[in-house]
């Protein structure tokens, strides 16, 4: 038990950044120039930036001094080997092949694993996984338990994979059609949950009785291990680098963006042990990324995210990270505020199809209240539901699993007065929820469209 409440930032502001107060009347003609498209802003419009926590983390001094230490050098930097030897040091893979950012090494992957005819399992594919997964011609199937779709049940690992319908997806398609199969820590569209090691045995178990590779989404394995480390039996006294090893060791490779739990601005690699996939990657890595020893980031990139693995997985840090995500969630369940439960790492997840009865799937109920959250209080989130998922590759639309608002907290950058401000805000819209409209699509890429749609809010 801890003697005070308050778990305090477990650090000191150093230098910053001055955020620019609008007015409601400013945000609303920020949202028709952008096409009612958040990702259309321009950031300097935003007061509290909750689009993602991915590359918008405040680095440490610690690792601005690594900045000072990169070493430019072609081939063979010394930054390389610092990067290198942190890796490894958490993930023993044979192979690191660094990347400019997570998606290039999910590209460069499954260039070399997947293409038509095969399919890849996952608890929940991210939005880039799949569309770099769908890209290739191959399947991509979301395998998450019962409970990780049901965004009000509660159980300690929700992103846990369902064993038996990876057992059954696997009959099907024929071991042979499936190249890969893939589990990402913490389960990002699912809500930010995280996958216990006993899952991640289970899964490992059903891949070597079918002779499948195992890899690892592992963006956020750092607050995954920190729920391993308090939620599952007999893993409270371990380190936290021990249970990070443990997870590693399940696993034959992994793809990861340093843009979450490198604590970095940017970055990301792939590791794995098999020497002939780890060839045919490298060479695309070099047509595409660059060399092998610095991927598409400079030296002092690779310092920042050697000194940023060492940060992430200490206790002081991943105890205030959780422990600030649930306190923004556990203010918004108090109020009736719909969100997903248990709350995820890195975020929490409004249910804006609880939230808006009235407006259908196909309209957009995230869209609708992300919208309404900038309008109100300029307070950027992120829809992560029909738009993001609703699309088909044959051009078929239907409603996502879910219709969720994902407020995702950067690492280490705003402090609870801003999220005493977004409870507020989030609250104040619910309050006024019935008067919300859906909207329509006007114009669309084929592909990953909520990064570019537009819309027109419906009357
Ligand atoms: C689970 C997951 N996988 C992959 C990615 C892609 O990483 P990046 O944005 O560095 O390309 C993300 C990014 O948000 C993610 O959350």
């Amino acid at each position: 038990m801890e003697r005070w409440r308050t778990i305090i930032e477990p650090f000191r502001i150093h230098s910053v950044e001055p955020i620019r107060l609008t007015t409601v009347e400013e945000r609303q003609a920020a949202l028709e120039a952008a096409g009612w498209n958040l990702f259309n802003l321009h950031a300097d419009d935003v007061m509290v930036d909750l689009l993602t926590d991915s590359g918008t983390g405040a680095m440490s001094r610690d690792q601005w001094a690594g900045v000072q230490h990169g070493d430019e050098s072609y081939a063979g930097s010394p930054s390389w080997y610092a990067f290198l030897e942190s890796v490894q040091a958490l993930f023993p893979f044979k192979h690191v092949i660094p990347t400019h950012q997570g998606r290039a090494a999910e590209k460069i992957l499954f260039s070399v694993v997947a293409g038509p005819g095969k399919t890849i399992p996952n608890n929940t594919h991210f939005d880039t996984t799949r569309a770099n997964v769908e890209f290739t011609g191959a399947d991509a199937v979301d395998l998450v338990i019962p409970e990780g779709q049901v965004p009000s049940a509660i159980h300690p690992f929700k992103g846990n994979m369902d064993v038996d319908a990876l057992e059954a997806l696997i009959a099907e398609r024929g071991a042979e059609n499936v190249p890969v199969v893939f589990v990402t820590i913490t389960n990002n569209s699912g809500g930010g949950q995280p996958v216990s090691l006993r899952n991640l045995r289970a899964v490992r178990a059903v891949c070597d009785r079918h002779g499948i590779p195992l890899f690892l989404d592992a963006c956020r394995f750092a607050e995954n291990a920190w729920f391993i480390h308090e939620r599952e039996e007999g893993q409270a006294e371990r380190l936290i680098p021990d249970i990070v090893r443990d997870i590693a060791s399940l696993a034959d490779g992994m793809t990861m963006s340093a843009k979450k739990d490198g604590l970095a601005n940017i970055g990301g690699w792939l590791a794995l042990n098999d020497d002939a996939v780890a060839e045919k990657c490298r060479n695309l890595l070099i047509l595409t990324e660059g060399f092998v020893t610095y991927g598409g980031l400079a030296g002092r990139d690779l310092e920042a995210i050697a000194q940023g693995l060492r940060e992430v997985v200490e206790e002081d840090y991943l105890r205030y990270r959780i422990r600030s995500t649930a306190y923004l969630g556990e203010a918004l369940d108090a109020a009736g505020v719909p969100v997903v439960k248990p709350f995820g790492g890195h975020a929490v997840y409004v249910d804006a199809r609880a939230l808006l009865p009235q407006i259908p799937a196909l309209e957009y109920p995230g869209q609708a209240l992300a919208c309404a959250l900038y309008r109100e209080g300029g307070i950027r989130a992120c829809e992560i539901g029909t738009v993001m998922f609703g699309l088909h590759p044959d051009g078929r639309e239907e409603p996502a699993a879910m219709d969720l608002v994902r407020l995702a907290i950067p690492r280490r950058t705003y402090t609870q007065s801003h999220i005493d401000y977004v409870i507020e805000v989030v609250c104040w819209v619910a309050d006024h929820a019935a008067d919300m409209r859906g909207f329509r699509i006007v114009e669309q890429p084929a592909a990953l469209r909520h990064f570019t749609a537009r819309f027109e809010p419906l009357p």
